[in-house]
């Protein structure tokens, strides 16, 4: 990046009083402004022509239509909101690489659901959608908003090691969670997903959601990988059956072991087993193409695009409702004004 843009982006921000330090822990409103403020900024900076990519999840490895089959016959207890009673709902899911545009390097996928046709009100967003946002890791490598706002500072400043291994301020349970998340995935396909983050179900517990393959057959790593491998792996599935996922809830069964605000803590799954609520199908389609590629990259999720029965919980989703309400608006505005000039 231009050295003299930087340091210019940096006296506006600090003027503002953001690069200054994290936002009191309490005003999560300014911590998610500054958040936005800084990742549009990186998200030009690293995109200088072209497309801008998402900040996170930035590779569309591709956006499938598919559907969403709620289960029959679930427990009053996890039959709430969108689960209430059995049904099949119209669905889309992006899969995706989160900060690689090379599938030969290892990384992290995420997995973005909507579905479509749900009855009942918004908490944000336009009505009808219930949108799920997963990663291929049961936890988040940081713990709490203001440990992700050092993050996206660090990477602002393009010295991502600085909030790893700053002997004054390290990072190193972050470092090791990256570490053990980032892999070399045979497949979207074959691989499961999890929240990291909790959620309402109804009135009850707090639970969290993963996603599980359940498809009759699987890739093999290819023996040399290439930088679209995980797309012909994808590609050569649907040649040959359809993909399958079960969609699944954990409830907390308490909160010391199993925290709300603290996104980096996995809960452990003796202590409480995910259950089925859901199946998603995927069937043969041409996900691929230029066009479809395109469509992709104009999609949008935001996990406050939900039924209240399913609000997100705790400090860490707070944040995101702004976050990704406006670094999406401003991707695609930014976008558009490229691609009419
Ligand atoms: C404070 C915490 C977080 C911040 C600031 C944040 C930020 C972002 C941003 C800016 C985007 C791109 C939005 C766009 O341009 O459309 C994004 C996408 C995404 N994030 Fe997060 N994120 C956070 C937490 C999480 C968590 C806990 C998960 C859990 C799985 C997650 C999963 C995803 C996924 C899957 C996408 C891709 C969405 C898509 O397919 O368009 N994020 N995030």
């Amino acid at each position: 990046m231009n050295s003299q843009k930087r340091i210019l982006g940096m006296i506006c921000i600090a003027l503002t009083g953001l690069v200054s330090g994290p936002a009191p822990a309490d005003d999560l409103d300014q911590l998610a402004n500054g958040m936005i403020q800084l990742i549009n900024q990186i998200q030009k900076d690293k995109n200088p022509t072209g497309n801008i990519t998402r900040f996170n999840q930035g590779k569309s490895l591709g956006c499938f239509n598919a559907e969403f089959d709620v289960a029959e016959g679930l427990p009053a207890e996890l039959g709430k909101g969108l689960f209430q009673k059995p049904g099949r709902y119209k669905s889309q899911v992006r899969f995706a690489s989160a900060s690689t545009f090379d599938d030969s390097e290892k990384d992290l996928r995420g997995m973005s659901i909507k579905v479509f046709g749900v009855a009942g009100e918004s908490l944000s967003g336009v009505n009808g959608e219930q949108h799920f946002l997963l990663n291929s890791y049961p936890a988040l490598f940081v713990d709490t908003p203001e440990t992700f706002y050092k993050f996206i500072q660090a990477t602002y400043q393009d010295k991502r090691w600085k909030f790893f291994l700053n002997p004054l301020d390290s990072h190193l349970n972050s470092l090791w969670i990256v570490f053990k998340a980032r892999d070399n995935h045979s497949s979207p396909f074959d691989i499961r997903y999890w929240s990291t983050t909790p959620y309402a179900l109804g009135d009850g517990k707090p639970v969290k959601y993963s996603v599980e393959p359940c498809s009759t057959i699987s890739s093999e790593l290819p023996s040399s990988l290439t930088e679209n491998y995980l797309r012909d792996s994808m590609q050569k599935h649907l040649a040959q059956s359809g993909v399958c996922f079960d969609f699944m809830v954990q409830p907390q069964t308490n909160d010391s072991d199993m925290p709300i605000e603290d996104s980096s803590v996995i809960w452990d799954e003796d202590d409480s087993p995910f259950q089925k609520v859901a199946r998603i199908n995927i069937e043969a389609q041409d996900f691929s193409n230029p066009a479809a590629l395109a469509s992709c990259e104009k999609v949008t999720f935001n996990p406050w695009q939900s039924l209240p029965e399913h609000e997100p919980l705790g400090r860490m989703n707070q944040v995101r409702n702004k976050v990704y309400t406006f670094t999406s608006r401003f991707r695609l505005g930014e976008n558009s004004r490229r691609q009419s000039r």
